[in-house]
C-alpha cells in the first residue's frame, strides 16, 4: 500500500511525530479504514526516505494508542476498534424526522425564555452569600411553600411544605421513593399496563418487583389490587399515561380503601394533569387522604425536562426516608433554578404560561381530532380530554411495528403502545401521538401521510 505522507525535515516537530500525526489523522478521517494494511518499516521508510527507526517509532506509539495493531505473519494494519466517526466515513446520518409526534413532550419552542430568565435574576439578586453554601436537601423553604399554595388551588392537594421534597426530575423523584419503601420492607409494587415505561424501569434499577395491573377505559382496575398482594401501587389518576382514562370515581374510592385497609403506599403521578381542556381539572388524591398518598409532580410537561426538577409530598411515614436518600444521591437539587421557579411561581408567571401553553394545545389537539377524523375515520382515538397526547387504537389485526418502522422511513416519527404494555404483544395495537411540539398545518400533512401507510 502506498502512503500520502509527506514530511518536512526543516519542520521542528521530529520526523516520527509527524508521521504519527499524519497517520492517526488518516484514520480519524476514515481515509485509512480499519482493517486497512499497513506498509511494512522497511518500505514506508523507504518511500519517506527517512531512516527505519523513524517509522517504528510512529507505529508503536500508534500501536500503543489503539490505531494500530499487529497480526503475526500479516503485518501492521488499522485497529477495527479505530472506526472513524459516521460522518468522516461519509455514511449518510440518519435523516431528521420531517413530522414529531413525541409522546409527552411539551412544545420547547414555547418554553418563556424572557420570564424565566427575568425570574433567575430576581432569585440571584436576593440570593445572600450564605446561602451559596450547601442548601436544605428538601429544597428552600420559599419554593416548597410557593408550590404547596400553586398545587393546593390547581390541583385540591394537601400540600404540607415540611413534607415536600424537590428532586432533580421525577426519575429521581421515583428512585427516591421505591428505594425508600424497599428499605421499609416493600418488595413489589404494582404498576398500570399499560403503563409509563420510567415507573417500570426505576421498579427495576431499585429492586422492586413491578406487578402489572391491567388498565381500562375507567383506569386502574384497583379491583385487581388485593390478590396481587403489593405494598404499594403507581397510578396516574388524572390522565392514565397512556390511555388517557381518568380514575373513576368509585375506583378512586376503592383504591383509598385498599390503601387504608392494607396500610399500602398509592404513588400518585400528576405528570400532566395542569393540562386539562374540556372540563375543569380533576383533583389530586394526595387531598383526600395525604397519610396514604404520595404525590409526585414535575415541570417536565408545564415548562420543559431539561430543567430536571421535580416535587414529592410524602406521608410522614416516608418523609424523613426520602430526605436520606435525597441526600446520599446529591445533597439537594440546584438552588439557583429551584429560587427561579419559586419566583416564576410566585409571580404569576406560571400561571400565565400554563393558560397560554393550554390555548395552544388544545387548538392543536383539535387539529389531531380534525385530521384523524379526516383522514382514518375508521380509528378509535381516547385519552383526548387532557394532556399532551392522544392514543389511537388500530384495527385488530394491524401491525403495530411495522406501521410505526414504514412511518419512520417517511421521516414521521410515532410510537406504538407496545412499548408500554408489559408484553408488547399483550394488548390491541395502537399509537401514542403526541401533538403539543407539532403546529396545525404540520399535524393535518403528517396525518394525511401516515393514512396512505394504513393497512387498507
Ligand atoms: C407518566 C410520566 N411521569 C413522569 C414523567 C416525568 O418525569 P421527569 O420529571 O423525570 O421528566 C413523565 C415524563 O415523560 C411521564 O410520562
Amino acid at each position: 500500500m502506498e502512503l500520502l505522507v509527506t514530511l518536512d525535515p526543516a519542520d521542528r516537530v521530529p520526523l516520527h511525530a509527524q508521521l504519527e500525526r499524519a497517520l492517526r489523522e488518516d484514520v480519524r478521517a476514515g481515509r485509512l479504514r480499519p482493517g486497512a494494511r499497513l506498509p511494512s518499516t522497511r518500505r514506508l521508510a523507504a518511500q519517506l526516505g527517512v531512516s527505519r527507526g523513524v517509522v517504528v517509532e510512529a507505529y508503536a506509539q500508534l500501536h500503543a494508542e489503539g490505531y494500530l495493531a499487529t497480526r503475526r505473519g500479516s503485518g501492521t494494519h488499522v485497529a477495527h476498534a479505530a472506526a472513524a466517526p459516521a460522518a468522516a466515513r461519509g455514511d449518510a446520518p440518519a435523516p431528521r424526522p420531517r413530522y414529531t409526534f413525541h409522546p409527552g413532550q411539551p412544545d420547547l419552542s414555547a418554553f418563556p425564555r424572557t420570564a424565566w430568565l427575568a425570574a433567575t435574576r430576581r432569585a440571584l439578586h436576593a440570593l445572600p452569600d450564605q446561602d451559596l453554601g450547601y442548601g436544605t436537601v428538601r429544597g428552600p423553604r420559599v419554593l416548597r411553600e410557593a408550590l404547596a399554595e400553586h398545587l393546593g388551588r390547581t390541583r385540591g392537594t394537601a400540600a404540607d411544605p415540611q413534607r415536600m421534597l424537590v428532586c432533580s426530575g421525577l426519575i429521581q423523584g421515583f428512585t427516591l421513593a421505591f428505594a425508600a419503601l424497599r428499605d421499609a420492607g416493600a418488595t413489589r409494587i404494582a404498576l398500570e399496563d399499560p403503563g409509563w415505561l420510567g415507573h417500570r424501569t426505576v421498579a427495576a434499577h431499585t429492586g422492586l418487583e413491578a406487578v402489572p395491573i391491567p388498565v381500562d377505559d375507567h383506569g386502574m382496575r384497583v379491583d385487581l389490587l388485593d390478590e396481587a398482594r403489593v405494598d404499594a401501587v403507581v397510578v396516574t389518576p388524572a390522565h392514565q399515561s397512556p390511555m388517557g382514562a381518568v380514575l373513576a370515581p368509585d375506583r378512586r374510592a376503592a383504591l383509598l380503601g385498599w390503601a387504608q385497609r392494607t396500610g399500602g403506599l398509592i404513588v400518585e403521578d400528576d405528570y400532566d394533569a395542569e393540562y386539562r381542556y374540556d372540563r375543569e381539572p380533576v383533583g389530586a388524591l394526595q387531598g383526600l387522604d395525604p397519610d396514604h398518598v404520595l404525590y409526585a409532580g414535575s415541570a417536565s410537561k408545564i415548562l420543559a425536562p431539561a430543567l430536571r426538577l421535580g416535587w414529592l409530598v410524602a406521608p410522614l411515614a416516608l418523609s424523613r426516608a426520602l430526605v436520606e436518600h435525597k441526600r446520599h444521591a446529591d445533597l439537594g437539587t440546584p438552588l439557583i433554578e429551584q429560587l427561579a421557579l419559586a419566583e416564576f411561581v410566585e409571580s404569576g408567571e406560571l400561571e400565565r404560561h400554563l393558560r397560554r401553553t393550554r390555548r395552544r394545545y388544545r387548538a392543536r389537539r383539535d387539529a389531531l381530532l380534525d385530521a384523524l377524523a379526516r383522514h382514518l375515520p375508521g380509528v378509535r382515538v381516547q385519552g383526548v380530554a387532557a394532556g399532551l397526547h392522544a392514543v389511537v387504537l388500530l384495527p385488530e389485526g394491524t401491525d403495530e411495528h411495522a406501521l410505526v418502522a414504514a412511518a419512520g422511513a417517511r421521516g414521521i416519527e410515532i410510537h406504538g403502545l407496545g412499548d408500554q404494555r408489559f408484553e408488547p404483544a399483550g394488548g390491541p395495537p395502537g399509537l401514542i401521538l403526541g401533538y403539543a411540539a407539532m403546529p396545525e398545518p404540520a399535524i393535518a400533512a403528517a396525518i394525511a401521510e401516515l393514512a396512505e401507510l394504513m393497512p387498507r
